[in-house]
């Protein structure tokens, strides 16, 4: 099998227990973070992915060290001294640019290329940038890169136009040392913001209200460095809940905030599935032909994940009727309905309006992953397929699955 390849004769049915990952997005903000403390800092059930390893490329670049042990990372900021980011990964992932914040706040300049990641839309960087100005920064666009600086970070009531994750992270990493206390109003609600929250807490920050719309921190002088526990990654463990639904099969879960997962149990149920849960742990089985949805909208956490739209169409196409989904986080993000229409599903796509026949029979095929999550929702798609799939472009899965392969034969799949 070719690296970036993978083969899979289906179908299958996905069946055992999984402890389920480190959080991708989570573990990003938390290392841009770790810019803003000096000392030795412990991230244990750090995901190794791609993207992890470009940010650790960053830090070294801006001259920490980083190691792993297994899962737990060690990162020492007490050399970081270079706030211009160059790495390979630099350009290659959208979390370069919450290095804005973590840099600005704690050298008053700051120096990206900007910022990569999947291909999903158009994805601006001006709310991080308004944002971050009100705090006191001011930015050049040069051709390549983009530069700001600061003479001294201030607190302000800031107001987001809509609830970024991104834009509210950068807005929390510059507020921490910033004189006085910043209002970030309409902030993303995000598990990952809590966790961000909860890291910089660690450090001794002084952060109210995150997972409510309204962020209040009073700006510190100093941060300490700190240990911390990644939460698990709610996108992993739903496209394997919705893998499961689709091979009909049935799978445990362990180690997941089942409160990050938001509504996928009750659409879960809504689809057909049975579901057990408790605080940390999540069961589901599927005997029966999945059901339709007839009408569902991705939004803003606690709302149907944007990360999963893709996974719940691959199911929804086989499931026993219509459904509608309306994409409203991110423009292009049905590129993965190209690559299914191969493997038999019918869906027709306009603007960010999707509508799946159902009743799909999906048979392998020769696909190719376009972006991250919908690698992942391709995947899964060939397990529940009839004959043998080839996905291409497996390093985009690579980016946010640590050891996709690895995961599915715990579930029972024969690769
Ligand atoms: C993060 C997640 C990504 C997830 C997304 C939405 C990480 C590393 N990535 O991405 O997996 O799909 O949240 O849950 O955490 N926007 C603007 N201007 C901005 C910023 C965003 O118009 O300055 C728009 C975007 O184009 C998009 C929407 O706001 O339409 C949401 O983007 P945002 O929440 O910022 O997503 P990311 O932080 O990039």
């Amino acid at each position: 099998m070719d690296g970036n390849e993978l083969k899979i004769k289906g179908p299958q049915r996905m069946q055992g227990e999984l402890l389920v990952q480190g959080s991708k997005n989570a573990a990003l903000p938390i290392l841009a973070a770790t810019l803003l403390g000096d000392g030795i800092f412990i991230l244990h059930h750090c995901p190794r992915i791609s993207d992890v390893e470009h940010m650790l490329e960053l830090l070294t670049d801006a001259g920490c060290q980083t190691y792993w042990e297994g899962h737990m990372l060690i990162v020492d900021t007490r050399n970081f001294h270079n706030h211009c980011v160059f790495g390979y990964g630099a350009g290659k992932m959208r979390s370069t640019v919450t290095l804005l914040g973590s840099i600005l706040g704690r050298m008053r300049q700051v120096e990206i290329p900007y910022p990569g990641g999947c291909t999903i839309g158009k994805r601006p960087i001006d709310l991080h940038l308004k944002g971050l100005e009100q705090l006191g920064a001011v930015f050049v666009h040069q051709e390549h890169t983009l530069k700001g600086s600061t003479e001294k970070l201030h607190g302000a009531n800031v107001y987001l136009d809509f609830p970024s994750v991104g834009a509210t992270e950068n807005v929390m990493l510059a507020a921490v040392l910033a004189e006085g206390t910043t209002t970030i109003h309409g902030v993303a609600m995000e598990p990952e913001i809590s966790a961000l929250a909860s890291f910089l807490r660690e450090m001794g920050a002084k952060i109210k209200g995150d997972g409510t719309p309204v962020i209040v921190i009073e700006g510190v002088e100093k941060l300490r460095a700190a240990e911390y526990i990644i939460p698990s990654d709610r996108i992993v463990a739903g496209t394997y809940l919705f893998g499961t639904l689709m091979t009909r099969g049935e799978v445990r879960l362990l180690h997941v905030p089942v409160a990050h997962l938001g509504g996928i149990p009750r659409m879960l149920e809504k689809m057909g599935a049975e579901v057990k849960m408790e605080k940390d742990w999540i069961c589901v089985k599927m005997e029966r032909q999945c059901r339709p949805i007839p009408y569902i909208v991705t939004a803003p956490f606690p709302g149907f994940p944007t990360d999963l739209q893709s996974v719940l169409m691959a199911a929804l196409v086989t499931a026993s009727g219509m459904s509608f989904i309306e994409e409203k986080i991110f423009e292009a993000r049905f590129q993965t309905a190209q690559e299914l229409r191969k493997m038999g599903a019918v869906i027709t796509c306009e603007e960010s309006f999707a509508l799946l026949e159902g009743n799909a029979k999906l048979c392998g095929a020769q696909v190719e992953a376009k972006e991250l999550r919908g690698g992942a929702a391709l995947i899964m798609a060939a397990l529940a397929a009839e004959g043998d799939t080839c996905i291409r472009g497996m390093e985009y899965v690579q980016r946010g699955y640590e050891d996709i392969n690895g995961d599915l034969k715990k579930l029972g799949i024969v690769l």
